[in-house]
């Protein structure tokens, strides 16, 4: 199935389902990963920002702890988007010396190539294959182009966006792609203030709802779609019990959507189900790294304790 066919399909199959329901990943067209920016740049989205401290200021703790072995490495990123943490990372080991190549993932070909512009300019020395697709797919790519070490990144709380049981599938798949002495690093955002968790997510200037409408209108402008994005709602809640941070785009009425051929029929007050942002406790986390196969090693974490960078060994 090529790109358009499965954004099809996977949007006919969630909007006919009950309870409804859309795939975050579909987020990122050029305007969503516009919009995105916008979000990170947001003071209540802390995540990035806690993300970027221990990237900053940590960078020799990560080097050391992820490249203990000393052999030449791929290091490959999953969703690498604009790599602003990762670059210090990237340059502490060129600065090194250290023998190794970035290849970024990204599914958005257009932040691929603005990356790979800018790393040409800032690290000449850096060798970079960018991989334009969806994760396992490019990771296969990437195990299959070479026979060395790989050290995978997969940063700012992507994996948030699984239901806990699909993160553990997600490592496991991980996992069976590597060899021994390969290294994962998973960005995770910790459970906190109840508070302070929904407010990232629930900004009053509208940025996160113009983020999850603008999942509708890429419906619109790519499937023959006629949303009327006024007649959605965006309601964000956050449970502090199974660390669940959910996002849903409302009906306001009863009304039909065409998407190509296709009715859907919405009930005034249906919620379609959008996105999970889970956040964990430092206990879930190792023990997702080691019911996946995984060793954790370390976490590291930001100055306040509100995020980790978690360290897994494939022994
Ligand atoms: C890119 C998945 C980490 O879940 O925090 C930001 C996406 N959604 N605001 C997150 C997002 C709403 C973000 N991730």
């Amino acid at each position: 199935m090529d790109k358009l066919d499965s954004f099809h399909h996977d949007v006919l199959r969630g909007l006919n389902d009950h309870p409804k329901w859309l795939l975050p990943k579909y987020f990122y067209d050029d305007n969503g990963a516009a919009l995105f920016k916008r979000i990170m740049d947001m003071p209540a989205y802390y995540l990035t920002d806690c993300e970027l401290e221990i990237f900053r200021d940590k960078t020799a703790e990560l080097a050391d702890t992820l490249c203990a072995q000393q052999e030449p490495f791929d290091l490959i990123e999953l969703g690498a988007g604009d790599a602003m943490k990762s670059s210090f990372l990237l340059k502490h080991l060129v600065r090194e010396q250290v023998d190794f190549t970035y290849m970024p993932i990204d599914i958005c070909g257009e932040v691929l190539h603005t990356l790979r512009d800018r790393l040409h300019g800032d690290l000449p020395d850096l060798t970079v294959v960018p991989l334009h697709g969806e994760y396992h797919e490019m990771l296969r790519e990437a195990t299959e182009q070479s026979d060395r070490r790989k050290i995978i990144l997969f940063l700012g709380s992507n994996i948030g966006n699984m239901e806990l049981e699909d993160a553990h599938g997600f490592c496991r798949t991980v996992n069976r792609r590597l060899k021994v002495g390969d290294t994962m690093l998973i960005g995770f955002d910790l459970q906190k203030n109840p508070h302070t968790i929904l407010e990232a997510y629930n900004d009053k200037e509208g940025i996160t709802k113009a983020f999850n409408l603008n999942l509708l209108e890429r419906i619109n402008r790519e499937l023959d779609g006629d949303f009327n994005i006024n007649a959605f709602q965006h309601y964000q809640t956050y449970d502090p019990i199974d660390g669940g941070c959910r996002s849903y785009l409302v009906s306001l009425t009863d009304q039909e959507v065409n998407i190509g051929a296709e009715v859907i029929c919405l009930a005034a007050n249906e919620p379609i189900s959008v996105e999970i942002s889970r956040k964990y406790t430092p206990l879930e986390i190792d023990q997702m790294a080691i019911e996946t196969g995984f060793a954790p090693l370390t976490q590291i974490a930001d100055s306040k304790n509100w995020f980790v960078d978690a360290i897994w060994h494939v022994n």
